[in-house]
């Protein structure tokens, strides 16, 4: 692994957790994800799914983590199932696994090969009558390829029609989104990469530059510093494609005169930081492009502050988009006159600010979480407000990542440049 070993503490206070919401004589299943086909004998960088390690900190295919805690037999209350190593795996892949090892970064004790998984299984559906399955129920997921829980629900509940089939998704969502000391400091360590790999692009960029080249001066410093690489497909656009929300084909020429707004972060230990800063291309915000920046950066300075216990994202999104339309209105863009007029479902502001401000980060770059719930300390969010106006080819996005507290809000990645004074000095060295 690249990153520092994780005290099994975490892991086994997690499942203390998840176990705590269980109900009867209850058995719980958690795969890890599939290796991703690529083409002939390539599969795509594994990457742990994310429920499983924050169970076990395992991070390796082919595992498979099954608790029953109120089975009489006490070695079958807690087993974790890792792929088989031997002589001839290690010569051609490396070392996995060993049990020992296993057990040392889980804390758990009873340790397997996944190939005698389903042995315990049967011995287990015998005895439990509820089954809690693992799914991924992120409201915007419309992938058609079946997941490795998926497929395994499937095929159990044929198996076994007359079992009580429960999710453990709103549980896993509940114990998640209130992140521990341990994972506070992990996302802060993500955050601190990014940071090196941001001062990085500050020194590196000039006009003429492709932004595939940006992209490489941040990944190589995620790489040096440790992170497992990007938390997420990075968005490195200048000039129109500043406007292009989900622009990342990141090939295009950085223009003497245009911006650049790159939305990156890395992920250290499988936890992403999630920040976006837009600069100017020669070190220098014209004055449209400066007067828009600190628009953007009022409005974000301002939201941070509303991210307090109690209040919800999609309240916090509806307070944001007020306080962007009338910062829209100081830059000319429509009058108050126009607002009063305005369709009211389709608000004027929605031509140059069309996405949410915030979404929780942890172990995915999107969290588990819902915009619906009163946010609690300990939740950790991104706050991105933003503002496109294509006929400029203006496009501008301040993102940073916050801990709710029972107090202030703490910006994590507050020792990220974002100021205008700041990144034309950087940028002048
Ligand atoms: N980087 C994805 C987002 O900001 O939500
Ligand atoms: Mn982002
Ligand atoms: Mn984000």
């Amino acid at each position: 692994m690249r990153y520092d070993p994780i005290d099994p503490g975490f892991f086994t206070a997690n499942r203390k957790n998840y176990i705590s919401k269980l109900e009867g004589k209850s058995l719980a299943i958690f795969h890890s994800n599939d290796e991703f086909p690529r083409n002939g004998d390539q599969n795509f960088p594994f990457r742990q799914q994310s429920d499983l390690f924050y169970l076990s900190g395992i991070d390796q295919e082919e595992t498979i983590l099954l608790m029953a805690p109120g089975h009489p037999n006490i070695d079958f209350r807690e087993i974790l199932f890792v792929k088989e190593t031997s002589e001839q795996i290690a010569i051609w892949e490396g070392q996995k696994l060993t049990k020992e090892k296993a057990a040392q970064v889980s804390g758990i004790k009873a340790i397997h090969w996944t190939k005698d998984f389903d042995l315990f299984l049967k011995d287990l559906m015998v005895w439990a009558s509820k089954i809690y399955l693992n799914s991924n129920e992120y409201p915007k997921y419309n992938n058609p390829v079946p997941y490795k829980d998926l497929r395994f629900a499937n095929e159990l509940k044929e198996q076994y029609p007359t079992h009580d089939f429960q999710r453990s998704a709103p549980l896993m969502m509940e114990l998640r989104k209130i992140k521990s000391d341990i994972e506070i400091n992990l996302i802060k360590k993500a955050g601190e990469i990014t940071a090196k790999a941001f001062e990085r692009v500050l020194k590196a960029l000039k006009p003429g530059m492709p932004e595939y080249h940006v992209q490489a001066e941040i990944e190589y410093a995620f790489a040096i510093n440790g992170a497992n690489g990007n938390a997420y497909r990075p968005i490195i656009a200048s000039g129109a494609n500043t406007c292009v929300l989900h622009y990342v084909d990141n090939d295009s020429i950085c223009n003497d005169g245009d911006l650049l707004l790159m939305d990156f972060g890395a992920e250290y230990a499988n936890y992403a930081a999630d920040i976006t800063r837009t600069i100017p291309v020669n070190g220098r915000f014209t004055k449209r492009q400066k007067e828009c920046y600190e628009s953007v950066l009022r409005v974000h300075d301002k939201a941070i502050q509303l991210l307090v216990p109690g209040t919800t994202i999609d309240a916090f999104n509806k307070e944001v988009n007020k306080m962007m339309e009338e910062e829209m209105i100081g830059l000319g863009l429509f009058s108050k006159n126009d607002v009063e007029k305005q369709d009211a479902k389709k608000p004027l502001y929605m031509k140059y600010f069309m996405h949410g401000t915030s979404h929780p980060i942890g172990l995915d770059v999107h969290d588990v979480g819902s915009k619906y719930n009163p946010l609690q300390a300990g939740m950790v969010l991104t706050c991105e407000p933003g503002l496109y106006i294509r006929e400029e080819n203006i496009g501008i996005r301040i993102e940073n990542n916050i801990l709710v507290t029972k107090d202030r809000p703490v910006n994590l990645t507050e020792q990220i440049p974002v100021e205008v004074e700041e990144i034309e000095r950087m940028m002048r060295r």
